[in-house]
């Protein structure tokens, strides 16, 4: 099949002094205001240090959190206290040492305010606007909206992986109005993604977390191009629950996926044995899988069920995974501790899949000992299943190029 070859920015000619509007997604996890995980605004900040290379000047447009409750200020000062890739030039009278990032911020992008920042961003400055989300035109990809968002700037660049699967103004609007291009982040993702959907053999899939509805097709298109499709978490449950197994009070999708005949390739592996905790007594205790009353909860995979996987990837070549193995929020969490720890030692290629995995590998500090680690969530499930982004299509058919 011939590959759709993507502009990126480094097919942009002459930045110096265009204005850039680009497209991060900054919707990092906070706590009263702080910023607890920054790998999303890290993984976004090679672009936009390109861009200030380049002597662009940059205007950041982000949403953070589901609605317009939530403020990017914290994103801005986070970006403030880091150091930048440009020095001081002794040439100019500078002292040779490392500059810090000077990021401006825009409280409300629907005012004058916000273009007389533009207009007055020096070459290599940036500005990031408030959460788009405080207009209700950026999800219902307003026409209108989308194009005031391109008014402020010469080309438009979409870094932001993880919500390109959202027609948005600021995501797919915008392409009608600007020459458009993908920016480092996304051409990385693609890359690396690409291996699971072109994948070497051994093959091993790892499916965890909850809901059916937006996983199914992921372990249906898995079933065809891998070799085994190990399934944990909820979804566990679920296939257990089909087969007619005791899951106690453990959660279980209430709609009937009619699991059972998935089972009959062989290629699907569930746990052997699992963590249950008793809702009379909190006992927590490891059963074989055939063993759980009716008053306990599954909360994790077990030990045994582990050792097998530790054995299967020995021989792999490639693991993709996404989604916790075990009820991780509650502090069930060493069984997808010791499966990424088993797999951060093997030499097979290791790509996590986003979303809360993404969260226990930064949390671990394993990022580096694995292929791949995705930005997305639902961005990153959608990309496996379909191999497309509405965001990254955009781009690709933008016809003012
Ligand atoms: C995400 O966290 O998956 C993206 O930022 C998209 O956010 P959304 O699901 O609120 O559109």
């Amino acid at each position: 099949m011939k590959e759709i070859a993507i502009p990126t920015i480094k097919d942009i000619k002459n930045l110096k002094g265009k204005r850039v509007v680009l497209r991060l997604d900054f919707n990092v996890p906070t706590q009263n205001g702080k910023i607890v995980e920054t790998m999303r605004i890290d993984r976004a900040l090679p672009t936009v240090e390109y861009l200030i290379k380049k002597k662009a000047r940059v205007i950041i447009l982000s949403h953070i959190g589901k609605d317009a409750s939530s403020s990017l200020k914290p994103v801005v000062q986070y970006l403030n206290t880091l150091p930048a890739t440009t020095y001081r030039s002794k040439k100019t009278g500078g002292d040779g040492g490392r500059r810090k990032m000077k990021v401006g911020f825009v409280p409300d992008f629907r005012t004058e305010q916000a273009r007389m920042v533009v207009d007055s961003l020096p070459e290599g400055g940036v500005v990031v606007f408030e959460n788009l989300r405080l207009d209700n035109r950026e999800l219902e990809n307003d026409p209108e909206f989308a194009k005031y968002l391109a008014s402020f700037g010469d080309v438009y660049v979409n870094d932001a992986f993880a919500v390109s699967h959202r027609a948005h103004a600021s995501v797919v609007g915008i392409t009608k109005y600007l020459p458009s291009y993908i920016g480092l982040l996304i051409s990385d993702e693609i890359k690396n993604l690409s291996l699971a959907l072109n994948p070497k053999h051994p093959f091993l899939f790892i499916l965890g977390g909850a809901k059916f509805d937006t996983k199914m097709p992921l372990m249906k298109k898995f079933m065809k191009i891998a070799d085994h499709v190990f399934v944990g978490g909820i979804l566990a449950n679920d296939f257990f629950h089909d087969i007619g197994l005791e899951v106690g009070k453990s959660v279980v999708d209430t709609y009937d996926f009619k699991l059972t005949p998935l089972l009959k390739n062989g290629k699907i592996i569930l746990p052997s044995d699992v963590v249950v905790k008793n809702i009379d007594s909190n006992k927590i205790a490891i059963k074989n899988i055939d063993n759980v009353s009716s008053t306990e909860i599954i909360v994790d995979v077990g030990p045994e069920t582990i050792k097998n996987l530790a054995h299967i990837l020995k021989k792999t070549k490639l693991v993709v995974w996404n989604g916790p193995l075990g009820y991780y929020e509650g502090g069930f969490d060493k069984g997808t501790i010791t499966l990424l720890n088993e797999i951060a030692e093997i030499k097979a290629t290791s790509i996590i899949g986003g979303g809360d995995t993404a969260v226990v590998v930064e949390k671990l500090g394993l990022g580096n000992k694995l292929s791949f680690v995705s930005t997305g969530g639902g961005a990153t499930l959608d990309y496996l299943s379909d191999g497309k982004l509405v965001g990254i299509d955009a781009v690709i058919k933008c016809k003012k190029r």
